[in-house]
């Protein structure tokens, strides 16, 4: 697989992991996580049908056995999983996700948001699980943040707002810095609050 995106979420399983992949579309994540022997079992997930049918189609290609539910969310998942992965999805939909499912028997939550990561960071902060690291990654000139929440983990505000910071991702830092001002430019009520992100970020730049 040569996606980094995904491949970034694969790094953060473990051995033991018994992982759900919820909106698995064409199911390339479980297709490697079962391949490569990464965890103990993947549930492959979808809400649509026709996604479903296509990772199907790639599972039996590849002659794995894995199983495939459609499900929102967590629904229809009877399978014991403790590690849910929820990739490639907006945060209006991770929260209904997360709202809606059984977190009682899940140890591990591995989220890549396409937007209101910091939503997603205090949604799960409030469910009782903490943001333990993350991973950016760039791919086709499009950048990707990659969270790994645990239940040992407790945050300062500061990761909450931010994530947990690292010098090694200033060019995202620069990128964002650029993007807020570029919406202040746009849109001089969101100023106030935009102005306080850019001078935190641009302490990592
Ligand atoms: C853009 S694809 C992302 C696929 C893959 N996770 C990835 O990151 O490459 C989003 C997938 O999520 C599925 N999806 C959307 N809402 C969902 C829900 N509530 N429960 C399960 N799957 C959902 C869609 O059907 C679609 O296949």
């Amino acid at each position: 697989m040569n996606n980094k995106r995904l491949l970034a979420i694969a790094n953060y399983i473990e051995k033991n992991d018994c992982v759900v992949d919820i909106g698995c579309d064409h199911g390339y994540l479980s297709i490697y996580l079962k391949k490569n022997n990464l965890c103990k079992m993947v549930v492959a997930a979808d809400i649509s049908q026709n996604a479903l049918n296509s990772a199907k189609k790639n599972i039996n290609k590849e002659g794995l056995d894995i199983k495939t539910v459609v499900s929102d969310g967590l629904e229809n998942i009877d399978d014991k999983v403790d590690t849910i992965v929820i990739a490639g999805m907006g945060g209006f939909t991770i929260k209904h996700i997360l709202n809606n499912g059984n977190l009682k028997p899940i140890k591990k939550i591995i989220i890549q948001s396409n937007n209101d990561l910091r939503l997603v960071r205090y949604l799960l902060n409030d469910l009782g699980f903490g943001l333990v690291d993350n991973t950016i990654v760039k791919e086709r000139n499009k950048f990707y943040e990659i969270m790994l929440f645990n239940r040992e983990t407790k945050n300062v505000k500061e990761e909450l707002e931010f994530g947990i910071m690292k010098k090694e991702y200033k060019e995202y830092y620069n990128f964002l810095v650029d993007k807020y001002q570029e919406i202040i430019n746009n849109a001089p009520n969101k100023r106030n609050d935009l102005l306080i992100d850019i001078e935190y970020l641009s302490n990592w730049t």
